[in-house]
């Protein structure tokens, strides 16, 4: 059965495309058929695509809320998982990915403002979870985290306030994210094994989530 994973945040520039992209690939990399959605009209996704001509060879189209439920589930079925790259400030394409997600992310800074910034979404995903026996499953990443561990602990009460945790893997700030992104690839192309090995950490606790989901 084909895994969607949604990647979704109104706030801008939180990570999405960038966490989109190198679990994309590495979940590729351990052989299954990805494919990613891109519902950024600015297509980002799809200009990282086209950065190299390779995008380290994952297939990128781009869809609008309007179609996305119903070509999801044509696409579907000549892929093992397909990954949503959100947009900022775009509500209703935000709940059609809800819809078609087995899983949401939440990319944010560890900040307690960033977790309470996303209150639409987590709302938008609790109401759902009502309707649906609690699919689909949430967690927010942090993203871009600094050495201060401190900061990161102080981040999960919040998190849980919300009724959804942070992901055990934590992603730091560093540059190699921004310069492999530029150049259409990720991190399994870059030469910082600690990025590779915290996206490969994340990419294993993501997928262990997705095999005991319904
Ligand atoms: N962990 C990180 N370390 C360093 N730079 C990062 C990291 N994560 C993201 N970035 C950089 O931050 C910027 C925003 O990231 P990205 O484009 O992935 O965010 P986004 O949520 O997709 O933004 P938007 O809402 O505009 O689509 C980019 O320049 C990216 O390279
Ligand atoms: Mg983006």
């Amino acid at each position: 059965m084909v895994k969607v994973i949604a990647i979704l945040n109104q706030k801008g520039g939180v990570g999405k495309t960038t966490i989109a992209a190198n679990i994309g690939v590495s979940i590729a990399k351990r052989g299954h058929k990805v494919l990613m959605v891109d519902s950024d009209p600015q297509g980002s996704l799809r200009d990282w695509r086209e950065a190299t001509g390779e995008g380290e060879g994952l297939s990128v189209i781009g869809l609008d809320r309007d179609t996305l439920a119903k070509e999801i589930d044509e696409i579907k079925k000549a892929y093992d998982f397909v990954i949503l790259d959100g947009r900022a400030k775009a509500e209703k394409m935000a709940g059609a990915s809800i819809r078609v997600a087995d899983l949401v992310l939440i990319p944010v800074a560890p900040s307690a403002l960033d977790i309470w910034g996303a209150s639409d979404l987590t709302e938008a995903i609790a109401a759902r979870h009502e309707v649906t026996e609690g699919k689909p499953h949430a967690f927010f990443v942090i993203n871009s985290a600094t050495k201060n561990t401190k900061l990161i602990e102080e981040v999960k009460p919040a998190a849980e306030q919300t009724g959804f945790k942070t992901l055990n893997n934590v992603l730091h700030a560093r540059e190699v994210y921004k310069q492999t992104m530029g150049e259409g690839l990720s991190v399994h192309s870059g030469k910082n094994p600690a990025a590779l090995e915290e996206i490969e950490n994340l990419t294993t606790e993501i997928m262990e989530i997705l095999n005991h989901a319904k």
